[in-house]
């Protein structure tokens, strides 16, 4: 738990892309590579009421909590926006029905998951800001709870990576996917230049900052 915990403090710079071998200009290799920041983060989320359960609320599993917490309220709500406005939108005008009724299934998890997410937060922040002898996070943090939200994530993601990724890469134009890869870097304070947007994607993007209180400009 000490090195994981201790490895993912170290975890850089944009939330969610920390893989230096992976850039901008390959945007669904950065969505991939958020999916593997979610595997490791979930699985020391699995490990932490095992943990607290047999060590207490130590300063490991109060690292362990805030990395979680860091990682959950800052990256994920960002790779959900960028699959909701380049992803997603390229699949819902397929004429495969199965395709379409996936993704839309996929985007009303997201919904799901934001509000699963929003009561663990509560638990977690007792976590990481626990005193060593407080029984009351170790209680409270079931891994009935846990598991439920990682298998959210689990089956999700297998899913957009077997089927929703690759069919977008098969939609998208060369324009799209740099659309896509400069609307990434922007959104998370590093772009150039303004991008593009089609009107469905503007909409998407307006309701998203709308709806995380950062306006429309
Ligand atoms: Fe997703
Ligand atoms: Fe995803």
């Amino acid at each position: 738990m000490v090195k994981e915990a201790s490895h993912l403090a170290n975890s850089r710079v944009l939330p969610g892309f920390s893989t230096p071998a992976v850039g901008f200009e390959a945007p669904f290799d950065m969505l991939e590579a958020c999916h593997e920041r979610v595997a490791d983060r979930l699985a020391l989320l699995k490990r932490l009421p095992i943990h607290l359960q047999a060590n207490g609320c130590d300063s490991q599993a109060r690292q362990a909590a805030a990395d979680v917490l860091r990682y959950f309220d800052l990256a994920a709500p960002l790779h959900h926006q960028d699959e909701e406005i380049h992803v997603f939108p390229h699949l819902l005008a397929s004429a495969d029905r199965i395709l379409v009724k996936a993704v839309m299934g996929l985007h009303l998890q997201h919904r799901v998951m934001e509000e699963t997410w929003g009561r663990l937060r509560q638990v977690l922040l007792a976590v990481a800001t626990c005193e060593n002898s407080a029984a009351e996070p170790c209680r409270v943090l079931a891994a009935s709870a846990v598991l439920g939200f990682t298998v959210l994530y689990d089956d999700h993601i297998r899913l957009e990576e077997a089927v929703i990724y690759p069919a977008a890469r098969r939609a998208m134009g060369t324009r799209q996917t740099q659309t896509m890869s400069a609307d990434m870097m922007l959104r998370r304070g590093s772009a150039p230049q303004a991008v593009t947007l089609t009107p469905f994607q503007k909409a998407t993007r307006l309701r998203i900052d709308s709806a995380s209180g950062l306006g429309s400009g």
